[in-house]
């Protein structure tokens, strides 16, 4: 894979899809019909899809949970591990089924896996049924080729690579909390990784344009903001403006947002001021996303992550010393191409120092085109299995523990909605990024209350809304 030189590319642009906005006609041409949304994969899809979403309602589509009940499906994809490719995969077989029904029918994949050649190579050699292949890059083009779509397969992929998009409409999924894009791509280059591939390189929003967002989500009543890239400590380094993520983040919290959260750090550019700004302002979130990846020096410097065992664990008690009572979750992968059980044991004592709130662990996953799957692999699936079994027993008992610090405690809760296992609860989550399901009234929903945790479970905390 061969990316071209961004920084001669790149170009600001308006995304707004004036011929959408401006034509009435065109919401009746979709009108009565209906659309499948499925999303795989990180936030960045997530909020694609909000993207996507919103101009499918704006051509006339009406939502559907049923894929046998859709007019057009649309699947946005994620390129991280292999089981994501094999379920797009079974539902384009569905999809193949159902269009011998209905003819009609529009398919399009969006997405990571779009960006992959071997994959739109794939869908070119055995599934023409395949309306539309749409990449990360040229979201905003997909109204235009749904109204082209002419029952063969179209494929716009790269274009518009490097571009960063202004003014982008979105279908949000809450009225309260929103993400917020501060850069696109990523130039670190981590040797198992497939993101700077498929999202190319990293291309920073401008500042004034992020705090504009900020401040209309604000007086549209949003309570919190979630600041997105795939490393947001390395913000502004793509630009000539000498700003950094310190100085955004810093910026973002003087407009008074009520919550801020930002992800995901990469420990290599994580500074002191951004541990400063963090520990200075109350609505900033002492929650921060911090992957490890690796607790051996040696296979770190395999994935190429540019930090030690040691260093890590350096950054790790200073942000706990300095961040009072913050919440630290982690990415781990075991099974990097000849990880021995040392290299394994090595993860395992950083977990044991760290005790981390959570993590999201994987089992590596050959990606083809990057660095690492050119390594031969002695080490066996089972053996890997194991790793992960014992890595997760771990992760989830410390998980346990953070989480019983917070009985018979009050907190502050900004709750989000009725909970979707049980209809007479609220949900919502604390600072510090726990998920509590909580006893309330519905009037609360959209407010920051407080709740007194009366159980704690693994991965959430049970409480009661509280005077005071
Ligand atoms: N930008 C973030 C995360 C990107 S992807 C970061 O730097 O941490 C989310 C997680 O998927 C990664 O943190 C990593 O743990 C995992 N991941 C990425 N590539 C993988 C691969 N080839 N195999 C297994 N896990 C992988
Ligand atoms: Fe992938 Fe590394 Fe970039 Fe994260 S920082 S997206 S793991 S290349
Ligand atoms: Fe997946 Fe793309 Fe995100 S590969 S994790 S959806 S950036």
């Amino acid at each position: 894979m061969n990316l071209p030189d961004l920084k001669e590319a790149r170009k600001r642009t308006d995304k707004k899809v004036d011929y959408l906005e401006n034509d009435n006609n065109i919401k009746k041409i979709f009108e009565n019909k209906k659309y499948f949304l499925k999303t795989y994969g990180c936030q960045m899809n997530v909020h694609d899809s909000e993207e996507i979403r919103k101009y499918l309602e704006m051509l006339g589509f009406t939502s559907t949970d049923n894929l046998e009940d859709s007019d057009i499906v649309v699947l946005n994809t994620c390129a991280i591990r292999e089981n994501a490719h094999d379920k797009v995969f079974g539902y384009l077989g569905r999809c193949k089924h159902l269009k011998k029904e209905k003819p009609g029918l529009i398919v399009a994949i969006g997405g990571c896996m779009s960006q992959e050649e071997n994959v739109v190579n794939e869908i070119k050699t055995k599934h023409p049924y395949v309306d539309i292949v749409f990449g990360t890059h040229n979201i905003n083009e997909l109204p235009k080729l749904i109204l082209n779509a002419k029952g063969k397969l179209d494929i716009e992929v790269y274009s518009n690579e490097g571009n960063v998009f202004e003014n982008v409409i979105y279908s949000r999924d809450s009225k309260i909390k929103a993400w917020v894009n501060i850069m696109y791509g990523c130039d670190k280059f981590c040797t198992y990784c497939i993101v700077p591939y498929t999202r190319g390189k990293q291309r920073s929003r401008k500042m004034d344009k992020i705090l504009e967002e900020v401040i209309d989500l604000k007086n549209n009543g949003y309570k919190e903001v979630t600041l997105l890239g795939q490393n947001v400590n390395a913000y502004g380094k793509d630009l000539e403006e000498n700003y950094d993520f310190a100085t955004l983040l810093e910026n973002v919290a003087k407009t008074n947002i009520e919550r801020v959260r930002f992800v995901t750090s990469h420990p290599w550019d994580f500074t002191d001021e951004m541990i400063d700004i963090i520990a200075k302002y109350e609505n900033i979130m002492p929650y921060i996303h911090l992957p490890l990846q690796s607790g051996s020096s040696k296979i770190l410097k395999l994935m190429g992550r540019r930090y030690t065992k040691e260093e890590y664990l350096e950054l790790y008690k200073k942000i706990k010393s300095k961040v009072k009572d913050v919440a630290i979750t982690t990415d781990i992968i075991v099974g990097f191409p000849n990880e021995t059980e040392e290299d394994f044991n090595e993860t395992l004592d950083v977990v044991e120092k760290c005790k981390f709130d959570g993590a999201y662990t994987f089992i590596y996953s050959k990606r083809e085109g990057t660095p690492a799957s050119l390594i031969k692999d002695s080490i066996d699936l089972k053996t890997k299995e194991e790793r992960l079994y014992k890595l997760n027993e771990l992760i989830n008992k410390y998980s346990k523990e953070a989480n019983e610090k917070y009985l018979d405690k009050n907190v502050k809760v900004l709750v989000e909605g009725i909970s979707e296992k049980d209809s007479t609860k609220l949900f919502g989550y604390t600072d510090t990024m726990k998920l509590v399901n909580i006893t309330g009234d519905k009037s609360n929903i959209g407010k920051i209350v407080n709740v007194k945790i009366t159980d704690a479970k693994s991965f959430s905390l049970d409480g009661e809304i509280c005077n005071g």
